[in-house]
């Protein structure tokens, strides 16, 4: 097919061209028809230019150009002048291309939903036709940005002298967290690759190897359950250093953010971020990633409650636990509707009920006043400083839990009371440190490791591993970003022994952590520098530099929370011969196959 190739793009074209001859080439935009003047916006990635065409000048064009509609493929040619009614909105907006001649480069069906931002239509259909929704121009800004910010990053960590090396996507299964995606081998029926969680093996490998500085823009994969900012298969920028300490680690990676937020965003980022321990984290604000644009602290009311006349507190107290409360300001005009909300809200995270207490003109009301004796509630209101129109907020119990449960409740009330709002294109950067090296699942009975099993514990709690091995604290840190994970890491384990001691802790016999993490034991036996690193979530930095909060609003196709690409219907039932290939027989299905 014949066609004029474009000598502009679409958001090219200024005052300045005034009087050329050109040739754009896009998709119709819009089409407005005045009679005698049709116009046609020409949209491609660069922009928006307005085509006129004067059917008392061209009358040939006027035929040509009746049937077409939307998302036809155009080229037109003509010459640009200044516009009667310039449009100051877009950069295209003084001129006009008036149209000579105009050819059809492919037609389109009518599509399902328009190309323009405020797109109201639901988010099934728009990733049925995510090559349509792709055209809009709020997601190509996304991706540009998520361009720019690979090239910022390989070129930082390439100037920090970081070597990019690429690790294997079909691995060795040793689920560890996550669930792994497998893939079966056809050349050893009945084995399976799986693919990485992470190259966090492999990086540690490369740096007994000597590599000193690894980095990697690596997709990994993770089967667990979707959220709005996670998905199954995720990018990361991988990190790994020899010969450090933690500071290293993170002055490096404060270089990158600081980069990144001042080149795609213009905001220059403290020379040091604020640095958090998990305790503190928890405590303040009840979560272990807590967003700090606002402020809403925790307190803590255990020695006063503990001795309240309010049963759920004493117990609470005398098991070990805690009373946690949170003062919310101005929420005392919350209804009973409203307090039911936040009750199921508090249910989500734990909780067996949410007491709260009300200040309203000098009066207290609210779930178990009258529970309380006189000076139980004097001193309570005066412990958190409670005034006239707070709700008190309590959450008693094992410590993490209530502190989890008012963490929830903090950012609740924060979206309730517009805070979240007005703190939007803010941002808060910082670290959250010496996170528990173990925690205790319930369900298996046994210590797992928070991080992962190759974090190094502190130094100062190596006693801890023999006598109290949950109170051990680790050599891990996140960086959180307006309350998301935006990455984690830690320094290693670079010794053998204290290696095995570490799977004897989360109770992996020495059999099966040889089976499993054999060649990691073996290397560690070679010289392994003492090491650390770190993985940024990509995805998650390009979701916060967006201002967005959909994550699938920065992944070009991305998979429903169901975990389905609802564009090409991944994933599929696979035919006979492919199974018996692999030696695999299906014994149970989804139920809608
Ligand atoms: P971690 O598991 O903390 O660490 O992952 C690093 C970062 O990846 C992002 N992330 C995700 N992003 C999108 N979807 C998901 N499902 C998802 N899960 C995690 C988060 C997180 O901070 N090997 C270690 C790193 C290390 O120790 O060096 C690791 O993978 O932003």
């Amino acid at each position: 097919m014949e066609f004029e190739q474009r000598t502009h793009t679409c958001g090219e074209l200024r005052p300045d061209n005034a009087g050329q001859a050109v040739v754009l080439n896009g998709w119709v935009h819009a089409r407005r028809d005045y009679g005698g003047i049709i116009f046609l916006d020409l949209r491609d990635r660069y922009g928006i230019t307005q085509a006129v065409i004067d059917t008392s000048d061209t009358p040939e064009l006027a035929q040509e150009i009746k049937e077409i509609r939307s998302e036809w493929v155009l080229w037109v040619q003509g010459r640009v002048r200044l516009r009667e009614n310039p449009n100051p909105q877009i950069p295209t907006g003084l001129i006009e291309v008036l149209a000579t001649r105009i050819g059809v480069m492919n037609r389109s069906d009518v599509p399902p939903f328009e190309i323009v931002d405020d797109l109201k239509t639901n988010e099934e259909t728009r990733l049925t036709y995510r090559f349509l929704d792709l055209r809009r121009t709020q997601l190509q800004r996304n991706f540009l940005l998520r361009n720019h910010l690979y090239q910022i990053a390989h070129r930082y960590f390439f100037e920090q002298g970081f070597v990019e090396v690429e690790t294997p996507v079909l691995t060795k299964s040793t689920p560890e967290g996550a669930r792994d995606f497998l893939v079966p081998s056809r050349m050893n029926k009945g084995q399976f690759y799986a693919l990485p969680q992470s190259p966090q093996l492999f990086k540690q490998l490369l740096m007994v190897s000597g590599f000193d500085r690894y980095m990697q823009i690596v997709k990994v994969f993770r089967d667990e359950d979707l959220r709005a900012d996670r998905q199954q298969e995720f990018t990361q920028i991988d990190v790994e250093m020899s010969f450090v300490r933690r500071e290293d680690v993170l002055a490096v990676a404060e270089g990158f953010v600081r980069t990144a937020w001042k080149d795609l965003r213009g905001i220059e980022l403290p020379e040091r971020f604020l640095q958090m321990t998990f305790a503190d984290a928890m405590n303040r604000y009840g979560s272990d990633k807590p967003d700090l644009r606002f402020e809403l602290e925790l307190q803590d009311v255990t020695d006063r409650a503990g001795s309240s006349a309010f049963s759920v507190f004493s117990e609470a107290v005398s098991h070990g636990g805690v009373v946690k409360v949170l003062r919310a300001p101005g929420c005392a005009t919350y209804s009973r509707k409203q307090m039911d909300e936040l009750t199921e809200h508090a249910k989500k995270y734990g909780a067996k009920g949410l007491p709260y207490l009300k200040v309203v003109d000098g009066q207290v009301s609210g779930s178990f006043v009258k529970a309380l004796q006189p000076e139980d509630l004097s001193d309570l209101l005066a412990l958190t400083g409670a005034v006239d129109g707070d709700v008190l907020l309590f959450a008693a119990g094992r410590w993490e839990r209530a502190c989890l449960i008012l963490g929830a409740l903090r950012t609740e009330i924060a979206r309730r009371e517009g805070i979240l709002e007005a703190v939007r294109g803010m941002f808060s950067v910082h670290w959250v440190t010496e996170f528990p090296l173990l925690e205790y699942d319930e369900e298996e009975s046994r210590y797992v490791a928070r991080h992962h099993p190759f974090t190094a514990p502190m130094q100062e709690d190596l006693e801890k591993l023999t006598t109290d091995p949950g109170e051990a604290r680790a050599i891990a840190y996140d960086l959180v970003i307006n309350g998301y994970e935006a990455a984690g890491g830690s320094v290693r384990i670079h010794r053998q022994d204290v290696q095995e001691r570490m799977f004897d802790l989360i109770g992996m016999s020495r059999d099966e952590a040889e089976a499993k993490f054999g060649f990691l034991l073996s290397a560690l036996q070679y010289g392994a520098p003492p090491h650390g690193g770190i993985a940024f979530g990509f995805d998650r930095l390009v979701m916060l530099l967006a201002g967005t909060e959909n994550i699938r609003d920065v992944i070009a196709f991305p998979k429903t929370t169901s975990g389905l690409s609802l564009m090409d219907g991944a994933p599929s039932s696979v035919d006979a011969r492919q199974l018996r290939e692999l030696g695999i027989s299906i014994t149970s299905s989804a139920p809608h196959e």
